[in-house]
């Protein structure tokens, strides 16, 4: 089938300048108001936001630091993590956690992910504990939870923190409780493209207990317990002021940006549900995010250029699994589903801006890809 597509404008995997055009008052307000008092780093606007995100994911504590890769790191030497210990995540996911790992001294131990959620197996991290497991990092990947309650028993009663790779998940839930006060700490990313995202760089640790916090917040500020006195040997990682005002602004709409996502990936999965192209699922409940919607298919590249002739952004959220970056150089054996998850997956656009039509034109681009002869799930050339 051919079309006309000439006169038709790009859609984008992600609009950030349509997200910010209604709050541009807001937030230049916010901005100048801190100019004017001259507080940029940590301070009140900071303090305020992180007891507006605890209120919200229903936790103790949250401590603002500079980026999600730093929240994974200081929330693993928070647990305890060191040289000698092992540390178990899923080999498909972002490259942050492999850094945070390594940079605490320890090993990180990759296991496999579930085919139909693409989340840790519980049954794998159960297979790849030893005496020297000393935490299990399960990342909510694409927004939706993974899954803390079988996670937590496949540890058979031993004591390890569960630390959340909650990135891609601020506003999912498991029965009610929300992504963050899952398991014993975890970490957030306000990385401009998250579903609440700050202008620039910025993360969260969140936990209910009190002595992992107290660390937190000593070591993302030089390892200070007061003004020049340094307990620890920590880091400069802390929130700054204009982030934080710009994150309150944004949290109190957030809900509605995860629920039109949701609209989104439910319109996505009624027009596509008859393809032979495997959707996202959510299991009965977990409340996902929806941070990305990854269809997978053998022929993934040809429908990634398909839908670029029709003007339709797409992502490749993940090309590799961790274990085969080059910098592992051979270090792990395989895991089949992370590297079939690699060559399949493609996220298709759903960022709370797009219009109806835009998520019509989506769809009907996959439909009429997969009735291509040379392109649909069939074919196996991409
Ligand atoms: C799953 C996951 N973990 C960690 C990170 C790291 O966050 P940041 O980019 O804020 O350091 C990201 C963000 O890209 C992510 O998607």
């Amino acid at each position: 089938m051919t079309r006309d597509i000439a006169p038709r404008t790009w859609i984008p995997a992600l609009d950030l300048a349509a997200q910010h055009r209604p709050l541009r008052e807001p937030i230049l307000s916010a901005l100048g108001e801190l100019l004017d008092r001259g507080h940029f780093v940590l301070g009140e606007a900071v303090e305020r936001f992180e007891k507006e995100a605890a209120n919200y994911l229903g936790v103790r504590e949250a401590i603002g630091v500079a980026s999600g890769t730093d929240a994974l790191h200081l929330a693993l030497i928070a647990a305890g993590v060191g040289p000698g210990d092992e540390v178990i995540t899923p080999a498909f996911s972002f490259f942050a956690i492999a850094e945070a790992v390594e940079r605490t001294g320890a090993s990180t131990v990759f296991v496999d992910v579930d085919d139909e959620t693409l989340n840790v197996s519980p049954e794998a991290v159960a297979a790849a504990l030893t005496d020297r497991t000393k935490a299990i990092v399960p990342v909510h990947l694409y927004g939706l939870p993974a899954p803390a309650e079988a996670i937590r028993d496949a540890l058979a009663g031993r004591a390890i923190p569960i630390i959340e790779d909650a990135a891609q998940a601020f506003g999912a839930s498991i029965g009610g409780r929300k992504t963050g006060s899952l398991g014993d700490l975890a970490a957030f990313s306000f990385y401009p493209t998250k579903n609440l995202a700050a202008c620039g760089d910025g993360g969260l640790v969140t936990t209910n207990r009190e002595d992992c916090a107290r660390e937190v917040r000593c070591l993302r500020d030089h390892g200070q317990t007061g003004k020049y006195r340094h307990e620890r040997f920590g880091w400069n990682s802390r929130l700054d002021a204009m982030q934080a005002a710009i994150l309150s602004i944004k949290l109190p709409l957030l809900d509605g940006w995860n629920q039109r996502r949701r609209a989104i990936a439910r319109a996505y999965r009624e027009r596509l549900g008859s393809l032979s192209l495997r959707l996202p699922v959510e299991p009965s409940g977990f409340v996902s995010a929806w941070h990305q919607f990854a269809v997978r298919t053998p022929g993934r590249n040809r429908l990634q250029e398909f839908l670029a002739e029709r003007r339709i952004a797409s992502s490749v959220h993940y090309p590799a699994a961790l274990h085969e970056q080059p910098v592992y150089r051979g270090r792990f054996g395989s895991f089949p589903t992370a590297e079939k998850a690699a060559r399949e997956v493609l996220c298709l656009p759903i960022g709370p801006e797009l219009s109806d039509s835009d998520v019509e034109r989506v769809a009907e681009a996959v439909i009429d890809w997969s009735s291509l002869p040379t392109g649909g799930p069939e074919s196996r050339g991409s």
